[in-house]
């Protein structure tokens, strides 16, 4: 079936939010707003609303009420764009699914596709802006190393897995659509 007809299909069947998970530096954004586009859906990022909703930037949350908080936040944020009841692809921050309660809520409540890339990739994309407090305090490779063998097990239990650095953009969001297809079937 071809990528147009999946859209139709998925479109038409789709009844629950689309959730994209993954760490740092994957594409989740980028990846989440393009599957939202062809989809013709909104597209939520919870980082962004954590941000508009604390009034301050994630470095700063983290530096002035530190991680459980920012944690929680998250937790609140992902509850409410799942409570929508429109359909919607939302990309987390990296760290959001290891947090048990915002798991349980996307396991239940989403599909959820996981978006990986090799530890060369991660390092390459996220050195391009310092707007990360876990890879602050040390040697990034190291950090998000430290962070793939952590959550690989968790991001794992998702219900579809595209890489992000095999193949062209767009047969990287038509490889999403085709397994989301699939995946209503
Ligand atoms: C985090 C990832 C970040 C952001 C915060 C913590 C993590 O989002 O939520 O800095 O724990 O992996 P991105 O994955 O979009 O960079």
């Amino acid at each position: 079936m071809d990528t147009q007809s999946q859209i139709e299909y998925i479109r038409d069947h789709l009844d629950r939010s689309i959730v994209v998970i993954g760490l740092m530096g994957v594409g989740k954004t980028r990846l989440g707003k393009a599957l939202s586009s062809a989809l013709s859906i909104p597209f939520q990022d919870s980082d962004d609303e954590i941000e508009a909703a604390a009034g301050m930037s994630i470095p700063e949350i983290f530096e002035k009420f530190g991680e459980p908080y920012f944690r929680d936040g998250e937790h609140r944020v992902i509850r409410r764009l799942l409570d929508d009841e429109n359909a919607q692809v939302i990309a987390t921050g990296g760290g959001a699914i290891m947090t048990a309660a915002t798991a349980d809520l996307v396991w239940e409540q989403a599909i959820s596709i996981w978006i990986k890339a090799e530890l060369s990739t991660m390092v390459k994309r996220t050195s391009k802006n310092d707007n990360r407090p876990l890879l602050k305090g040390g040697n990034s490779e190291d950090i998000l190393k430290n962070l793939s063998d952590l959550r690989y097990p968790t991001y794992a239990k998702a219900n579809i897995m595209v890489e992000s650095d095999k193949g062209s953009f767009d047969e990287i969001v038509n490889n999403m659509i085709s397994q989301i297809y699939e995946y209503l079937q």
